[in-house]
């Protein structure tokens, strides 16, 4: 017999945790506030693209296991564990994290739990937030101390998200450790089946538990810019950066993955969480820590200008007047979201640079055009490069890598082609005549 749960947020963290830990055969209720978020998950179909995260959700939906509600009234009755799965934004105007929606879970949660209840924490939050919010939740809550809040950071990645929960690499589980109460037995209830097949299970204090997050993100967010920051010195010397980072990324120590050099890195998580943490290192008093972290952003951001840059040359010095064909607007390929990211950063730039410019992406479209209704969108790649004077990849799509020179030939108005993501065959595209510019490619 499974547990009974309640996810608060349904966006791509808490959609499919309740989705997996139905799938785990516990019993869940996924809450939220936007009720068309909620009417569309009932119907088992996740509000955004998620590979594999329909069939999860529908089945789970089918079964009885999974279902939605705007009521927390609803979820504390029914469940006696919680997650917190709600975004964590940027502030606006500052760098530190806004944690209204955190806060508004426990404030509306802890004033209805009249019996014994663990909530776990999975958003990204600044160190020290679990301990805080831990202290709001007693104080509100009927049964004060007979709630317990705990961290269970998530590091699922968009694209894999369901593999990412129910494989993880690791279980963090960060507790009070003054006084140890149930959240680490319910949390082995919970993830019986993930544990039981030898995946790590961490037991830290809380702080500890918040910082893993963080921590992990600034690390990959480094490695990206290491490798962009190495792209930049390869172009000035003539160096090759694709090859450079295969040959260091043979040691072990060092390793092949997230060194891809290209546009950089946006989405939800990573620029607003490395520059979350800097602001609460600051706070904390350990700003000197993270100073490099501020220099990890500048190459990313960079990085976009770069392009902007790279397209204005090869466009032949100017941008006015030109027809630039984009090929991308999500973060990253298979997903849908577009927040942060550096290919519709870039068609935006070009635009205004005086350049017209038509984005395509499989499946981002219909969020690229509510967050920048100024650009042109297309319907497919034939056309969006008609007439092109120069097409860019932004997004390293299949579909992009799997394009023919041939195809695009009688379509384009010159064969010019820019790859952000250096994941086309440069041997390829040059053999059929075209400029190929890739990102610290010779
Ligand atoms: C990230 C973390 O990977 C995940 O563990 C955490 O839980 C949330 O943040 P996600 O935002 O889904 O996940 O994307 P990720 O796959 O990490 O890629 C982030 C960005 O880095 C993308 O824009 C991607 O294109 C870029 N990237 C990634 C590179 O530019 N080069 C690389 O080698 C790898």
């Amino acid at each position: 017999m499974g547990c009974r749960i309640a996810v608060f947020g349904t966006g791509y963290l808490g959609a499919t945790h309740s989705a997996c830990m139905a799938e785990l055969g516990h019993e869940v209720v996924g809450v939220d506030v936007d009720t068309a978020k909620l009417a569309t998950l009932a119907a088992g179909e996740a509000p955004f693209f998620e590979p594999g995260l329909n069939d999860v959700l529908k089945a789970n939906v089918d079964a009885g296991r999974l279902r939605f509600t705007s009521s927390y009234e609803e979820a504390a009755e029914f469940a006696d564990v919680h997650f917190i799965g709600v975004a964590t934004p940027q502030k606006r105007g500052e760098l530190a994290a806004d944690l209204t929606y955190v806060d508004s879970v426990v404030t509306r949660l802890a004033p209805l739990l009249t019996r014994p209840a663990v909530i776990y924490g999975k958003s990204t939050v600044p160190v020290g937030s679990a301990a805080r919010l831990s202290e709001m939740a007693q104080h509100l809550a009927p049964i004060g101390d007979a709630v317990e809040l705990a961290w269970n950071p998530e590091f699922l990645r968009e694209g894999f998200a369901v593999h990412d929960t129910l494989h993880p690499d690791r279980i963090v589980l960060g507790i009070d450790l003054e006084r140890r109460g149930r959240a680490e037995e319910v949390a082995r209830e919970l993830y019986r089946d993930i544990v039981g097949e030898g995946v790590p299970f961490l037991v830290t204090d809380r702080e500890t538990a918040e910082l893993v997050k963080t921590a992990a993100n600034a690390f990959l967010a480094t490695k990206i810019s290491f490798i962009n920051a190495m792209a930049e010195v390869c172009e000035a010397a003539g160096a090759d950066v694709s090859e450079l980072a295969d040959a260091i990324g043979y040691d072990a120590r060092i390793g092949r993955r997230f060194l891809n050099a290209g546009i950089g890195f946006g989405g939800g998580c990573l620029p607003k969480d490395i520059r979350a943490f800097m602001a609460r290192a600051g706070e904390l008093g350990a700003n000197q820590a993270l100073t490099f972290l501020r220099e990890v952003d500048s190459i990313n951001m960079r990085g976009r200008t770069r392009m902007m840059e790279m397209t204005r040359e090869v466009a032949g010095g100017s941008l006015i007047g030109t027809r630039v064909a984009v090929l991308g607007a999500a973060f990253k390929p298979d997903s849908d979201d577009i927040r942060d990211s550096p290919a519709l950063n870039i068609a935006g730039q070009i635009q205004l640079q005086g350049a017209s410019v038509t984005v395509f992406d499989p499946k981002a479209i219909n969020n690229s055009r509510t967050l920048f209704p100024t650009l042109n969108y297309a319907s497919d790649v034939r056309d969006a490069c008609d007439g092109a004077d120069v097409t860019l990849v932004l997004t390293e799509w299949e579909e992009f890598q799997r394009l023919e020179p041939a195809y695009l030939d009688p379509i384009v108005r010159c064969q010019r082609i820019i790859d952000g993501r250096n994941c086309l065959d440069q041997a390829k595209w040059r053999n059929a005549g075209w400029t190929y510019r890739g990102v610290g490619r010779r």
